[in-house]
């Protein structure tokens, strides 16, 4: 059998798959993020191992498999910094990817020369090298007592592993990485005032990267030797999950943020979009994604505020849209990433009337969020990703309506999974069963079943697309007014 585990940032979940990478059963325990201050998101990673050790518990007790386990794989929340001195303790909670105390750093080294060329990203102020800036200039001791700097799965190999050793996918999220190259850049190490013996040893998520110390096997009641898999960040193991590994695969996830996401067989980076550009958990590949902040979250905001809940908010407008409205949402509650870059842009209505009601905001909000969301799909695009069709994933997908608009903004069908795994902690899993096996990753990151397609509605292609420019074009002016 095999493990994925995903840590993700509200809990970790741990599931066990067969032979044949068939899912037999899962467990999952959740931790806490703490926000010392306004725009710090930190956490304790004794919650993580704990966490781990806890599910792992559950999953030995329930399931007889458990006993046969050869591989492990760990997909973690991307970005975190979590710094270890000379013996392998933890200096501070990890920094993790939503706390944006670092954007001054960020743009620092985003300004910096040959730094996006090199990583092939935007130095978002979610990413880990700005993080360790911002600890040199805050935390001077502690940044001079920093060994070793891991990302948050890559924490979790050395727990299992006892080395230091991190996968491309995840180390491209550090804007430390030739992203092309997919090796550590000593021109960015260099940039971002870091060193390459303070990097763990780089691994392609789906090989191993080391095997389960001793101690854990006797703990866990396991007397063959088991594979630990490099990983993935979370995104790349996504797609591993849903079988997005070549040019044409994509998804959209229509989660608390949304994402939009490429396999690419190439590296096409293009910062200037604010399009990320990572590697892939498996050799020669690479994925591209959009990035939208507030996504379910902008709903779930007009629920939280108008007392209604989600579904009760969208119910009346029924499955399939009418054309856009009058009222205009801008979704950056949070502010937004992809295509902006812009940690400060808030949201917005326009055009409300003495006649406006619940009905038209919701409208506006399912509409704004189609809309960001179909930027970031034109962006990649533009980048020269070829995607004829998206599945569809995540909590936003149960309204029939917001998936019928965004096939109508975007152009292309969306297929639903029929149910079952698809997410990143079967994505972690398969990496360990690849790492373990040997086998060919092609046969392996196949794809759920898919449902019937959810099409464009053509008549309306025209319109909306009108719309889209006049959401655009708002931006900028509501920056100004800000
Ligand atoms: C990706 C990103 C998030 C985290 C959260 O760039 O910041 O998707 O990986 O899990």
């Amino acid at each position: 059998s095999y493990l994925g585990i995903d840590l993700g940032t509200s809990g970790l979940r741990a599931l066990l798959v067969d032979g044949e990478g068939r899912p037999v059963g899962s467990a999952e325990r959740s931790y806490s993020v703490s926000h010392p201050h306004a725009g710090w998101a930190e956490q304790d990673p004794a919650a993580w191992i704990e966490a781990l050790e806890g599910a792992v518990a559950d999953l030995s007790a329930a399931h007889s498999e458990f006993a046969e386990l050869r591989g492990i794989g760990v997909a973690g929340h991307m970005h975190g910094a979590t710094l270890l001195d000379a013996d392998d303790q933890v200096l501070r909670p990890c920094i993790l990817w939503n706390d944006t105390r670092s954007h001054e750093e960020a743009a620092r080294l985003d300004n910096a020369p040959d730094v996006r060329a090199l990583s092939g990203n935007i130095v978002f102020p979610g990413f880990t090298a700005p993080k360790l800036a911002w600890v040199e200039a805050h935390e001077p001791d502690l940044f001079a007592r920093t060994a070793k700097v891991l990302l948050p799965a890559a924490y979790l190999n050395l727990y299992l592993t006892g080395e230091h050793v991190c996968d491309m996918s995840d180390a491209a999220g550090t804007a430390w990485l030739d992203t092309g190259a997919r090796d550590w850049s000593d021109r960015l190490l260099e940039a971002g005032h870091m060193r390459r013996d303070q990097m763990p040893r780089l691994v392609e998520g789906c090989a191993a990267a080391g095997r389960l110390r001793d101690d854990l096997r006797g703990r866990w009641g396991l007397s063959q030797p088991v594979t630990v898999a490099g990983g993935a960040g979370d995104n790349a193991a996504a797609a591993c999950g849903i079988g997005a590994r070549a040019e044409g695969d994509g998804f959209v996830s229509l989660g608390t943020s949304g994402v939009l996401l490429a396999a690419r067989d190439g590296y096409a980076p293009a910062p200037e979009t604010a399009v990320h550009t990572f590697c892939h958990a498996v050799p020669g590949r690479w994925y591209q994604m959009g990035v939208m902040l507030s996504a379910t979250d902008s709903l779930n905001w007009l629920a939280r505020i108008t007392g209604a809940s989600p579904a009760e908010l969208t119910a009346p407008l029924g499955d399939t849209p009418a054309g856009p409205g009058r009222v205009r949402f801008l979704p950056y509650l949070s502010g937004e990433r992809t295509p902006h870059n812009d940690a400060a842009i808030r949201g917005s209505f326009t055009g409300l009337g003495q006649d406006t009601t619940r009905g038209d905001m919701t409208r506006a909000v399912l509409e704004g969020v189609a809309f960001g969301l179909a930027d970031s799909f034109f962006a990649l695009r533009e980048t020269g990703a070829e995607l004829e069709r998206l599945i569809a994933i995540g909590g936003g997908t149960r309204s029939a309506y917001w998936l019928r608009l965004i096939a109508t903004i975007t152009g292309v069908p969306l297929h639903l999974p029929e149910g079952g795994e698809f997410g990143a902690a079967l994505g972690a899993a398969r990496l360990g069963l690849i790492a373990d096996t040997g086998a060919n990753p092609d046969d392996i990151l196949s794809k759920p079943e898919l449902g019937a397609a959810v099409e464009p509605v053509s008549e309306l292609r025209d319109a909306y697309a009108e719309a889209h420019v006049r959401f655009r074009e708002a931006y900028p002016a509501i920056r100004a007014a800000q």
